[in-house]
């Protein structure tokens, strides 16, 4: 299973290397086999040797030039980094991202071989409106993607559960992945308040492939517990 980190704009770069050094000796001693992933904030980006894979949080569609506050991938490269969030809500809702700007990045990322983490999911009136709105909400997230790409990853975080310790029901997420599932084949995460008492229980749900943790993430000891109830729920095999 794929247990990721969204450490957001939290950490300095001390922080970061400690959070990745502990979190590195504990995959280590505890034999974990399941893939850690970790998105500090680019301030705090380095060249870890670890056996966490380190992703940027965002980067603009460019090798380098006028993109004011944006790093691209130069900066990336420097530090050996090949994994990249696309489209995550914050981006969306506070950055005001578009599906445009966002399949540009995408297709840029995705001629260069890097892993990417793909992000979907609706809003609370959407959500209310009716399961027919929301798919169709979602299904407009996947325009400009190549659903196929090998190297994809996609997480499924409502917007509304994000950040408010909200969660679907288990069987809304084993609904929703199973429909998100007949549009990629790629793994598929859910995040939005996943806290180290509910994600055993997610993990558990058919069709989720992972997690993707923020605000618990930011305590490593919970984080822990999560790869571990990923670690014994044993489904290597997705
Ligand atoms: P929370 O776990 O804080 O709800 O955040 C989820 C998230 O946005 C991960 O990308």
């Amino acid at each position: 299973m794929i247990i990721s980190a969204n450490l957001k704009t939290n950490f300095t770069r001390k922080q970061t290397s400690e959070y990745i050094t502990e979190l590195d000796a504990f995959l280590s001693e505890n034999g974990i086999s399941q893939d850690v992933l970790v998105f500090p904030t680019a301030s705090a980006l380095d060249r870890f040797e670890a056996k966490v894979e380190v992703g940027v949080q965002n980067a603009y569609a460019t090798v380098n030039g006028a993109f004011t506050g944006e790093i691209g991938l130069e900066q990336i490269e420097e530090f050996g980094i090949k994994t990249i969030l696309i489209g995550h809500s914050e981006r969306r809702h506070i950055l005001g991202e578009t599906q445009e700007v966002i399949a540009e990045k995408f297709n840029f990322y995705k001629e260069l071989g890097f892993k990417i983490v793909y992000c979907v999911g609706e809003p609370k009136d959407i959500r209310e409106a009716g399961k027919d709105t929301m798919m169709e909400y979602i299904s407009k997230q996947y325009d400009g993607i190549d659903t196929t790409y090998e190297n994809l990853i996609i997480a499924y975080e409502p917007v509304w559960a994000i950040g408010t310790g909200l969660v679907p029901t288990l069987e809304d997420i084993k609904d929703i992945h199973s429909e998100l599932k007949t549009k990629s084949k790629a793994p598929l995460l859910y995040g939005g308040s996943v806290k180290a008492n509910n994600a055993k229980d997610i993990l558990g749900v058919e069709n989720v492939d992972g997690v993707l943790v923020g605000s618990a993430a930011l305590k490593i000891d919970d984080f822990k517990s999560m790869i571990t109830d990923a670690q014994n729920l044993n489904k290597e095999d997705r």
